[in-house]
């Protein structure tokens, strides 16, 4: 007869040895609760949802009160972290001066140490010396300033001469171009006028709102196994590299970057490898074109590729982190996902650059910029605590029990729902589970009955709430006809928040949706009762059911 306790050892040991599916019932989260809200809404409260979403919120899930969602709000995983007690502790000792508080101290001193040596403000702290870190209140206010300041030095440094594009662009790809500056407004249907283009393995909407907004083109060039929806392929985030070489071959004066968004959230949130990202920085270097990322969610990126690319198993997940940000030439980052901020953002740049050398009075221009916009650039829109809570916010999302708990439990999340026999993107992407309308319809999804708004309504009065990411979101109205979005995407999105719900929590959501699914064939469309022709149409709309 063994020791007892050598018994049990080896007996509780086996178990997380199982399949991680089958090993997360044996495995306790690792953080506990140490603060809860309470909801103040209960489950069964469906005719005060009723009220809500048709009389006041109009269908449009993003005017439905948060304070009467007493199950999951997965609308975005942004901004919607439980910070933990270290971030409130340092958070009371946020020192609110005006210039130079000490929350910018910490938050500088960490960017260093978790992006690497390049971001880290070289020669201490002498007057006129370069700031690599210029901070906002979040992403899209540091991209409005990153492209306004770029598009104003790209002015003075003269516009390439108006000319068509090469004939030498791959045909597809040069289609694609010309089709996508019709859209751009400004460009009208000339495509012979000068214009610049920021290709991207995908980029987030609003950066393409803002590159838009300066006149230039934002040109997403995703890789194959993304477009053939080859579900096997672990980095379906990476970009497609024969496009991007011979766009830089023939278009290179026209393109001022080129941009990887870690990960690819547009695309179902995937990751990008780093064989991608080296191979993008080999053929930005040899036609000297500056890359940066749009890095929100790096922590995520960095994590994929331990667990699925080769030579990457059993490094620490920091030095993933530094070895994907020694590639980059500058970056600009929503704080409000990996930094586990509730608010913040910043551009990032790095001091010896194809970037700084082509832009030498960028890092002035910005700064004026923040002035102009944000506060003094030791502040950047932040309170000092938010720049406390940041700093620590970094610190924590690259350890790896973090890392492992949360992506998990998102896939966790999708392969309960994939068994229920709902439609998800496969492979399960690291902060959201993005659903197939048009699958998820058998096909009859309509173009202009927005069956996923439809879904979103009926979540919402089961108690939850999604996002519709598809034919109303990224599609438009040109007056009389609908266009949808090329590649034609439809997907419902539930975006899972850092470290607020637990499985349980999920699983109920999921259980609405099968419910929904179940009975898919009575769920109608919906009517556009406001704001079909408006720019950026899905925050603002109205709906009402059909039928
Ligand atoms: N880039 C990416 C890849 C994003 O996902 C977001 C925001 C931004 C930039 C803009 O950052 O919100 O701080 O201004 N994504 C959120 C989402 C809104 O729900 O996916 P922000």
């Amino acid at each position: 007869m063994p020791n007892p306790i050598d018994y049990f050892i080896s007996l509780f040991r086996g178990q997380l040895d199982l399949p991680s599916e089958l090993s997360a019932y044996y495995r306790p989260r690792p953080y506990r609760n140490s603060a809860v809200r309470f909801r103040g809404c209960s489950i069964a409260d469906f005719e005060e949802r009723r009220r809500i979403l048709v009389d006041e919120a109009g269908l449009n899930a993003f005017l439905f009160r948060a304070d009467k969602i007493p199950g999951c709000d997965l609308l975005s995983d942004s901004g919607t972290t439980t910070m933990t007690s270290e971030q409130w502790a340092a958070m009371l000792l946020g020192d609110e001066a005006y210039g130079s508080n000490e929350g910018y101290f910490d938050l500088k001193e960490q960017v260093g140490a978790t992006f690497g040596p390049a971001w880290r403000q070289k020669s201490g702290l002498r007057v006129g010396d370069r700031e690599p870190l210029f901070i906002f209140h979040q992403g899209r206010a540091a991209e409005n300033a990153f492209f306004s300041v770029l598009s104003r030095e790209l002015k003075q440094k003269g516009l390439p001469a108006p000319k068509p594009l090469s004939g030498d662009l791959l045909p597809e790809l040069r289609s694609r171009i010309e089709r996508r500056a019709k859209t751009v407004k400004g460009h009208g249907t000339a495509s012979p006028q000068p214009f610049f283009i920021v290709p991207s393995n995908s980029h987030f909407d609003t950066t393409e709102g803002n590159i838009e907004d300066k006149f230039m083109v934002p040109l997403n060039l995703p890789c194959r196994e993304h477009l053939a929806n080859d579900e096997t392929f672990p980095f379906r985030g990476n970009m497609d590299l024969d496009e991007l070489e011979n766009l830089l071959e023939n278009e290179r004066e026209r393109v001022p970057l080129v941009y990887i968004t870690i990960t690819n959230n547009t695309g179902g949130g995937q990751p990008v490898s780093m064989e991608n990202i080296k191979r993008v920085r080999e053929i930005t270097r040899r036609h000297k074109v500056p890359f940066f990322f749009d890095a929100c969610r790096f922590a995520e990126n960095a994590w994929f590729v331990q667990q699925k690319e080769e030579g990457y198993a059993g490094r620490r997940v920091e030095d993933i982190v530094r070895e994907m940000f020694a590639h980059a030439d500058g970056f600009h980052i929503s704080f409000k996902k990996d930094g586990l901020g509730n608010i913040g953002g910043a551009i990032c740049l790095r001091e010896e650059s194809f970037f700084t050398e082509k832009f030498p009075h960028f890092a002035n221009e910005i700064t004026d910029y923040q002035i102009m916009t944000e506060g003094h650039p030791t502040y950047g829109g932040l309170a000092g605590r938010d720049l406390k809570a940041l700093a620590e916010g970094l610190r924590t999302v690259t350890r790896q029990e973090y890392l492992d708990y949360r992506i998990a439990q998102v896939q966790r999340f999708g392969g309960r729902l994939a068994a229920l026999g709902i439609p998800v993107v496969h492979p399960i992407g690291g902060h959201a589970i993005y659903i197939d309308i048009d699958k998820f319809f058998d096909g009859a999804a309509r173009d202009d009955e927005f069956k996923g708004i439809a879904f979103t309504s009926l979540m919402l009065i089961a108690g939850h709430r999604v996002c519709e990411l598809g034919l109303y979101a990224f599609g438009s109205f040109d007056g009389e006809k609908e266009i949808p979005p090329e590649p034609r995407v439809n997907n419902v999105r539930a975006a899972v928040p850092r470290l607020a719900y637990e499985d349980q929590d999920l699983f109920a959501a999921a259980e609405a949706m099968k419910l929904l699914y179940d009975h898919r064939d009575r769920i109608p469309g919906v009517r556009v009762e406001y704001g079909r022709d408006l720019k950026l149409r899905h925050f603002k709309s109205r709906f009402s059911f059909l039928g």
